[in-house]
């Protein structure tokens, strides 16, 4: 049985094994992506050449440390691809994203990208999205408050994310609202919902954006749903 930290490496380095020479890559953000930065870093050592447009301060660091040439989003029109973990993905590969509060960037990656894959192990996997895992929502620091009201009304309980008894701030320089659902009937009504309201930046929502998805499973094998 493979552990889920076997499961997400495997996917990785799967997903990492799809990047063509010469690709301009879109560099997603968690603990999943980290094992494609280390398969893409083993690559290049054997000579294959890769651009990144990272999605966080966080990647961009660690990408650097790679040897990752990298670029601004606005330097690119066009994306060969993008990879990035995700939190849940349901069965039409919508998916919710941003545990890590990266997921307004990576919005604007995956949009720009001709393919979104995403990697994951088997237990992100799940009928039903926002069940169990909390759709984190991006707000203006300013009004936060009304933004959180008006977030509330569409069916959740939010909650402000903190990080050391501070609110935690992403690299736009925003809030995030986690909010806690009894699972999403109709993503795509939430999705354009959650972008009509006042103060909302961003969520992590991501309703047919995703092409392939790339599975570590507990078997050890590694599944790619189309
Ligand atoms: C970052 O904000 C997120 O969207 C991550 O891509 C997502 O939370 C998956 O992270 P892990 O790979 O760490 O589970």
């Amino acid at each position: 049985m493979a552990d889920t930290d076997t499961q997400k490496r495997n996917a990785a380095f799967a997903a990492a094994d799809l990047v063509p020479n010469g690709a301009t890559v879109g560099l997603g953000t968690g603990s999943t992506f980290r094992f494609v930065l280390e398969r893409l870093a083993e690559r290049m050592r054997d000579g294959l050449q890769v651009r990144g447009v990272p999605t966080s301060r966080d990647t961009a660091a660690r990408a650097a440390a790679a040897g990752i040439p990298l670029l601004e989003l606005d330097e690119v029109d066009r994306l060969d691809l993008a990879i990035d973990g995700a939190d849940e993905v349901d069965p039409q590969k919508n998916l919710i994203k941003g545990g890590g509060g990266a997921h307004v960037r990576e919005r604007a990656v995956a949009a720009a990208a001709r393919e979104l894959v995403v990697v994951v192990d088997e237990k992100k996997l799940v009928p039903v999205l926002g069940r169990a895992f909390l759709l984190p929502v991006e707000v203006l620091p300013f009004g936060w408050k009304h933004a959180e009201r008006r977030i509330a009304a569409t069916g959740c309980k939010p909650a402000l994310r903190q990080q050391g008894g501070q609110p935690f701030v992403t690299d736009n320089g925003n809030y995030v609202l986690d909010c806690k659902f009894d699972g999403i009937d109709d993503p795509a009504w939430l999705d354009e919902h959650l972008n009509a309201l006042v103060g909302v930046v961003d969520h992590g929502l991501f309703v047919g954006m995703t092409g392939r998805v790339v599975v570590g499973q507990a078997d050890g094998k590694v599944r790619v749903i189309p």
